[in-house]
């Protein structure tokens, strides 16, 4: 069952002490996806909520968003959209400016990559501060997308991340402390 699968791919995400500093606690996906089980069944509970919602648009954020966005693209039948860190997108883009635990960053979109009207998802491994998703949600919506749900496999529920989105919905499959 759902539970049991969500159990499973909680027990393959390796947690590394202070990395990349001290005091953090890594959320380590590479080791979801060595297990292709526990891979597999992830994107199939992404697949089982998102299809048959009338998706276009999986937008996915740098860099692991671009791990788990393409194969629930492929699945439900919507476009892939990277969106990038700063300089690495070759065409026009828009861009969002956001802030940081620690300074600014900056969130690429080619323009024409997504319609006004579309409806979209937006994926990433991990909401901590919000931050991320927030600037990924304002680009979108600044080009009239309508965005369904944020995605994410795992949640820091601490740090309140889910506020930032307003009442945007946001789907976790695991919650970390
Ligand atoms: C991590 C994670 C999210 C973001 C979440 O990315 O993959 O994209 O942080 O943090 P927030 O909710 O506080 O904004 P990271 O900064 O490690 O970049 P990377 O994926 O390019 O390594």
């Amino acid at each position: 069952n759902v539970e049991d699968r969500i159990q499973k791919i909680s027990s393959v995400i390796r947690v590394i002490p202070d990395f990349p500093k001290p005091g953090i606690m890594f959320q380590d996906i590479t080791t979801l996806l060595l297990d292709t089980k526990a891979f597999k069944d992830c994107i199939d509970l992404f697949v089982e909520r998102y299809k048959d919602k009338n998706i276009s648009v999986v937008a996915g954020v740098e860099a692991r968003g671009f791990i788990f966005g393409p194969p629930i693209a492929l699945a439900i039948g919507a476009k892939f959209v990277p969106l990038r860190k700063p300089g690495k997108l070759p065409g026009e883009v828009i861009r969002e400016e956001y802030s940081l635990e620690y300074g600014e960053d900056i969130m690429e979109m080619h323009v024409g990559a997504v319609n006004a009207g579309e409806r979209a998802i937006i994926v990433d491994d991990l909401i901590a501060t919000g931050g991320t998703l927030r600037a990924a949600l304002n680009l979108l919506e600044h080009v009239g997308v309508e965005v369904v749900e944020c995605t994410c496999l795992i949640e820091l529920p601490e740090l309140k991340g889910r506020d930032r989105l307003g009442d945007k919905p946001l789907f976790v499959l695991v919650s970390a402390s």
